[in-house]
């Protein structure tokens, strides 16, 4: 019989590929939004719903409603959490970034104590933001690996996103030791990677189509092809012996030199960004993502050029011809 999960975020970037990738399977997918009214958000998801072998539910469900998840998650196998807020223009970082992401993770995951019985495992999206200590650098003397916390950032403008995925993911870990129900999560790295659909507002896709249209040139330096996060969230729940935190990148920074050339070759017709030359540094161990998922890595290539394909052909990206 077909496993039933629900996504929570389903429209945003990266749940819409974990739900691809579930439908590909013949799951029964359940997936949450804010709102069905907004068309905008949800057609590509209805759209994967007719096309895919699984079955496709779409609720609405909002992160700050105490109970808004009961009823979802009732009888579901798995449960992906990956809503939450990631934008940089916040005004107030507690009400617009934090208590979405803390908040919501604890009405999530009280939805599941309540299914108990049938949920074996949430697969929650955390980011290398919870791992990464940004005032040291990254790969001072030594590789990030699982084992660290971004335990500095406070929940102010600068640092209000990094704190909130640190909050969310320690509510995750909280529950799953209080209520005994497995917990997983995923920590990636910058996510790029093609689009599926007509959405474009994640902030991942806003950079990248900014450096496609030379109108941003900072692009983070260390990356993850999106299909590998997809992957890596399935597998997390499907691997019997997956376990713990999974930090999911490549392991070395990729230059915005690199970046330009790569698009430059594959698309000569247009200009892009000169990009800088920064020197390749080993940032990250990402051997348990490989060895205990089985996940084998997108080279950066791959991503770019699948990233700037889908935003160029669906005329989300405009890039300056030459
Ligand atoms: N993209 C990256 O580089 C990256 C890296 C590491 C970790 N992550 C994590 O991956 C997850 C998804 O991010 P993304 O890049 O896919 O961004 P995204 O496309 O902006 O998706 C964010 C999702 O969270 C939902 N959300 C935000 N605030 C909410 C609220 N108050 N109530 C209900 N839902 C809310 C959004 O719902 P609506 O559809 O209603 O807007 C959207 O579905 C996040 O947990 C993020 O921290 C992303």
């Amino acid at each position: 019989m077909a496993y039933t999960a629900v996504v929570t975020g389903a429209s945003g970037y990266v749940a819409t590929e974990v739900v691809k990738q579930l439908l590909e399977k013949g799951y029964n997918v359940r997936g949450t939004v804010r709102s069905l009214s907004s068309k905008d958000k949800v057609e590509h998801l209805e759209l994967l719903g007719q096309a895919l072998p699984g079955k496709l539910t779409l609720h609405e469900a909002d992160l700050l409603k105490p109970g808004s998840f009961d009823e979802i998650v009732k009888g579901a196998d798995f449960v992906f959490h990956t809503a939450s807020p990631f934008f940089r223009d916040v005004q107030d970082p507690m009400k617009d970034l934090v208590e979405p992401a803390v908040h919501g993770t604890q009405n999530v995951l009280s939805s599941v104590a309540k299914s108990k019985d049938t949920v074996k495992k949430v697969i929650q999206t955390s980011s290398f933001a919870a791992i990464v200590k940004t005032s040291k650098g990254p790969s001072n003397g030594k590789l990030y690996t699982e084992e660290d916390w971004n335990d500095e950032s406070k929940p102010d403008k600068e640092g209000g996103y990094r704190y909130s995925k640190t909050a969310a993911e320690e509510a995750g870990w909280k529950f799953s030791k209080k209520e005994g129900v497995p917990l997983i999560t995923i920590n990636p790295t910058f996510v790029l990677g093609p689009v599926v659909g007509k959405r474009a507002d994640a902030t991942s896709i806003i950079d990248f189509k900014g450096f496609i249209e030379g109108t941003n040139t900072n692009i983070m330096p260390w990356q993850i092809d999106v299909r590998d996060i997809g992957r890596a969230h399935v597998a997390a729940a499907e691997v019997p012996s997956a376990q713990g935190r999974y930090l999911t990148s490549h392991s070395s920074t990729v230059s915005t030199k690199t970046l330009s050339d790569i698009l430059s070759k594959r698309f000569p017709q247009y200009k892009f960004p000169a990009g800088e030359d920064a020197p390749v540094k080993t940032v990250i161990d990402n051997s348990k993502v490989q060895k205990e998922l089985g996940i084998k890595l997108h080279e950066p290539a791959e991503t770019y050029i699948d990233m700037a394909t889908t935003l160029i052909s669906t005329g989300i990206a405009k890039p300056v011809p030459k």
